[in-house]
């Protein structure tokens, strides 16, 4: 089935092909996906897009405990409902079971979205088990016989750790999902269009500081991105140099390294210097190599150098990002 590109989503081509590929596909009655990226990365972006090109219904989870958690979802549940109806729940397996439920019954495919699932999950430890016995219920049969349409069931969640540990070693959920999409950061090129910025040096001094969190651009909404070179200094003042600005101290880099990447070493440092001889020692996703005496980027990705300073071997992807 066709789904339209939703109008102001930029870029995510392939994620967005490959959420309507899992969502249109001919499988059991109920799929498993994830989506997890980093903090600003356009996950909560794109998947309400998603649920509003495909059908079915989001919600977004709180930090709170067990039973508002509930509460609030099962309130989600009730707007499903012609005309909505209040529903009560006293755990998550009747929940659940309730949502897909009437999702099933609608004639075309239908998403449930839970976003921010880390801490529905945190207050509930049974959730992971309690989707599992839902899918393999869907599988076996015991469950959707009269279901009309398939209904796709995404978790999203910006803690890394948590989100890949789902789906590792003896996890509930390990061998169930069907859809494992991490959502990387734009590279310099999605970057300098993403913040309309002409000038190819301006857009990768740029990049090397913000690195290619789309969420950033709207942070900084309020100062004009840089359009030739030596404006930079005066952006980077008004934005991630002012200790009251939301991104002070915090590239993108920062955040996910330190708090959302905990596996990744934490020691690596690499020097971001741009002239005239100002130099700020921040984790970037761009390094001027001192040996080389080169700028050397990287597309959102650990990067080491190989035979040649100026080829790095992508460690995620072990494959050469860039030259
Ligand atoms: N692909 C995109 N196209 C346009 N804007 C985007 C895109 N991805 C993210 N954004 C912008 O970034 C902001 C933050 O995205 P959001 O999805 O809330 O981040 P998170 O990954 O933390 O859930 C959005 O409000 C939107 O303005
Ligand atoms: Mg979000």
């Amino acid at each position: 089935m066709p789904y339209a590109r939703p109008p102001g989503l930029y870029d995510r081509d392939v994620e967005w092909s490959d959420l309507i590929g899992f969502v249109s596909a001919k499988r059991s009655r109920l799929g498993l996906g994830l989506v997890y990226g980093r903090r600003r990365f356009g996950n909560s972006f794109l998947l309400r897009r998603l649920v509003d090109a495909v059908g079915g219904v989001y919600h977004l989870a709180l930090e709170e405990s067990r039973a508002p958690a509930l509460g609030r979802f099962a309130a989600t549940v009730g707007s499903l409902y012609t005309p909505a109806a209040p529903v009560t729940f006293d755990g998550w397996d009747a929940a659940l079971r309730s949502a897909v439920g009437v999702l099933g019954k609608r004639e075309t495919p239908q998403l449930l979205i839970l976003d921010e699932y880390p801490y529905l999950r945190a207050q509930s430890p049974e959730l992971d088990s309690v989707i599992q016995a839902l899918v393999d219920d869907v599988a076996g049969g015991s469950l959707g016989a009269d279901w009309q349409s398939r209904v796709s069931i995404i978790v999203c969640g910006s803690a890394f750790s948590v989100m890949t540990d789902l789906l590792s070693g003896t996890a509930p959920l390990r061998g169930r999902a069907v859809l494992d999409l991490p959502l990387h950061s734009f590279d310099y090129r999605q970057s300098r269009d993403f913040w309309q910025v002409a000038d190819p040096e301006t857009a990768f001094l740029l990049h090397s500081i913000v690195g290619g969190a789309a969420g950033y651009r709207d942070l900084t909404g309020g100062v004009a991105a840089p359009e030739r070179p030596n404006e930079i200094a005066d952006w980077s003042a008004a934005t991630i140099l002012n200790p009251s600005h939301a991104l002070s101290g915090k590239t993108s880099t920062c955040y996910g390294r330190t708090h959302e990447y905990p596996r990744r070493p934490s020691t690596t440092r690499f020097s971001v210097r741009w002239r005239p001889a100002r130099r700020l020692s921040v984790r970037s996703p761009a390094c001027w190599d001192a040996r080389a005496s080169t700028w050397a980027i990287r597309s959102g990705c650990w990067c080491r150098p190989v035979s040649s300073p100026a080829k790095r071997i992508c460690l995620s992807h072990r494959t050469r990002c860039f030259e």
